[in-house]
């Protein structure tokens, strides 16, 4: 099965609007016009929306994400941003269960699910993150960590709505840490993922879907990653601030 990479840069909360303008001029000369072999998505914080929508807007090889939404409507929440609105700054994608939302914010299972369920019922694509702190992968509880997100994560999830679902695998002890899980440790659990799918969804569905690896990805380690047969693009955090780190990786692994 022939699937297309997605590289995609999550942001965290890094870059205002002035530094997200500045990202884009730079990066804007090497996508405008041009086509890649592989989906390019990035994640500003909310408030730089608005920003990368005015200038990555009429760019078709890039597409935004936002780095969460709300699994409610609209209403007496706070801070919280909705998935409809979402849509009115172009976002096609919605990162959710990142584990800095799970460990910092206390999202459960339930929660990311109840997101995940809203981001599809407005036609947002889920970047659905999951992942095994170093204490349970030690602990031997790396499939059931990953068996429990996955499953409660997807909960109620149609056909249609996985195939419009990427998964990214980010081993919590590889995130912003300079420690990349090998790629022998990568594609393990990468394909388990897959496994757990078609369990659930059926061999066609685990065979489609686009698994991206994330933790400390850079433009040195890109090719040996990607070349893996079940890693299907990247989740970039840190090497994606700058445009030319990022573009780096993404020739690099494609
Ligand atoms: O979502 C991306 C991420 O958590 C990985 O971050 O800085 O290790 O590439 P980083």
């Amino acid at each position: 099965m022939n699937r297309k990479p997605i590289f995609a840069a999550n942001w965290k909360m890094n870059k205002g609007p002035s530094e997200t303008e500045d990202f884009a001029r730079a990066l804007l000369p090497h996508v405008q016009h041009q086509t890649f072999p592989c989906d390019l998505v990035i994640a500003p914080p909310f408030v730089s929306l608005a920003k990368a929508a005015e200038l990555f807007g009429n760019v078709t090889a890039v597409a935004l994400a936002a780095q969460n939404c709300s699994e409610y409507d609209a209403g007496a929440y706070t801070g919280e941003v909705s998935a409809m609105m979402l849509k009115e700054f172009y976002v096609h994608y919605v990162i959710l269960g990142h584990s800095e939302r799970r460990a910092i914010y206390g999202e459960t299972d339930a929660v990311i699910n109840a997101k995940m369920l809203k981001a599809r019922e407005i036609n947002l694509k889920p970047i659905f993150c999951i992942g095994e702190t170093l204490e349970e992968r030690e602990g031997g509880k790396l499939e059931e960590v990953l068996r429990r997100q996955v499953t409660k994560g997807l909960e109620g999830f149609s056909d249609k709505d996985l195939s419009e679902t990427v998964i990214a695998y980010e081993p919590v002890w590889a995130i912003g840490t300079g420690v990349t899980a090998t790629a022998e440790q990568a594609q393990e659990a990468h394909a388990f993922v897959r496994s757990l799918i078609g369990e659930t969804f059926g061999a066609d569905a685990a065979a489609r879907i686009r698994i991206q690896y994330g933790g400390s990805v850079k433009p040195g380690n890109a090719a040996e990653l990607m070349a893996c047969p079940d890693i299907d693009g990247a989740l970039i955090g840190g090497a994606a601030l700058e445009a030319s780190s990022f573009l780096q990786i993404i020739e690099n692994g494609t």
